[in-house]
């Protein structure tokens, strides 16, 4: 893929899981990378850090700790080639209730500001991160970019469709910028919230795992090196797309997702049940037919592979802890 050839990209959401893949990505492209984090409590600030490790000592990263919804950091995008907005509050079963000022505050306040800041600085594209979550239960699949209606199921959701409506006033300012619908990224470092990686834990701990519903939602699961190369193309693009799926083009149940890991593991899931949660859907699947057109952008890491590399980093994980301990 293109060299950064020295230029520099900023990345929001840097400690986090797919912004810390992709911060080491630019670099390995030859960006020089400002991360901007502010090691939200969502999950422990000590797996951020071990997000970064591999960039600690890399000359071509550095690390802005702010928060986006507080001033400081807009400076640091002076200048930029490209600018990758990631920071947010995930989740959709937490956007329920009293933390919705979280999600609130974390992705509507602080995009309207990443892109605010990106308009008076002279920086290239602006690549951000929406997410599936803003198609809801669609009734058709897989979707599509330009006729699945974005209904969305969950505070979360609302919050990812507001934020495409602002990238949309943005544009029409004359900023570029591009959204990504990400569809279900998983892989090392992935946030300890999420099933697949909640799934992991649980059998190398000999833990139960509370299954939500019967199994047989299925996700478009996508690999996290899959979804950042999705991501670096579309700041090399010249294509004015507004928005495109990023899906793994794997999709699989929940179910299945259990029957491969307990097969990694060698041993069988304790399973709890409790009924769906608000807000989870029962299907995702992408067309992502106009990232294929546009970015020349194909998905290449298939999902047994993918669930063989998040499981063994789960479980080298635990080792090094018990090693520490
Ligand atoms: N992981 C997925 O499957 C998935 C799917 C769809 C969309 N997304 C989106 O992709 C992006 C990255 O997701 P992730 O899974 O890596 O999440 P993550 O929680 O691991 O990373 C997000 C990072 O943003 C930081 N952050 C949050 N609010 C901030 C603020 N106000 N100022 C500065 N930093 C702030 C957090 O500290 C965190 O390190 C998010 O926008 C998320 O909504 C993720």
């Amino acid at each position: 893929m293109t060299n950064g050839s020295g230029r520099r990209a900023v990345v929001t959401g840097a400690a986090g899981f797919i912004g810390s893949h992709l911060c080491e990505r630019l670099v390995a492209d030859g960006w020089r990378v400002t991360g901007i984090d502010c090691f939200t409590d969502y999950y422990a600030r000590d797996d951020k850090l071990s997000n970064l490790a591999g960039l600690a000592t890399e000359p071509a990263f550095d690390l802005v700790e702010q928060d986006l919804v507080a001033d400081g950091w807009q400076a640091s995008l002076q200048g930029a080639a490209a600018v990758f907005h990631l920071a947010a509050q995930a989740g959709v079963r937490d956007s329920f209730g009293e933390s919705f000022g979280q999600y609130a505050s974390n992705n509507l306040v602080a995009t309207q500001r990443v892109f605010e800041a990106a308009g008076s600085a002279t920086t290239g594209r602006v690549v951000w991160s929406s997410s599936s979550s803003v198609y809801g239960d669609a009734e058709t699949h897989p979707c599509r970019e330009d006729s699945t209606p974005t209904l969305p199921r969950s505070p979360y959701g609302v919050t990812k469709r507001a934020c495409e409506d602002l990238a949309r006033v943005y544009r029409t300012r004359g900023l570029p910028i591009t959204g990504l619908r990400y569809f279900t990224v998983y892989g090392p470092r992935q946030r300890p919230d999420m099933a697949m990686r909640r799934i992991c834990d649980a059998l190398v701990s000999n833990a139960t795992f509370p299954l939500f519903g019967d199994g047989s939602q299925s996700r478009d699961f996508t690999f996290v090196t899959d979804a950042v190369d999705a991501t670096v193309r579309c700041a090399h693009s010249a294509a004015a797309t507004e928005v495109y799926n990023v899906g793994g083009g794997e999709e699989a149940s929940l179910s299945h997702v259990i029957a491969t890991l307990e097969r990694l593991a060698g041993r069988r899931l304790a399973l709890d049940p409790h009924p769906t949660q608000r807000g989870d859907v029962h299907r995702t699947s992408a067309d992502v037919s106009l990232a294929r057109r546009n970015l020349g952008w194909s998905p290449v890491v298939p999902l047994d592979q993918g669930l063989a590399a998040q499981f063994a980093w789960v479980q080298d994980r635990r080792s090094s802890k018990a090693v520490s301990a």
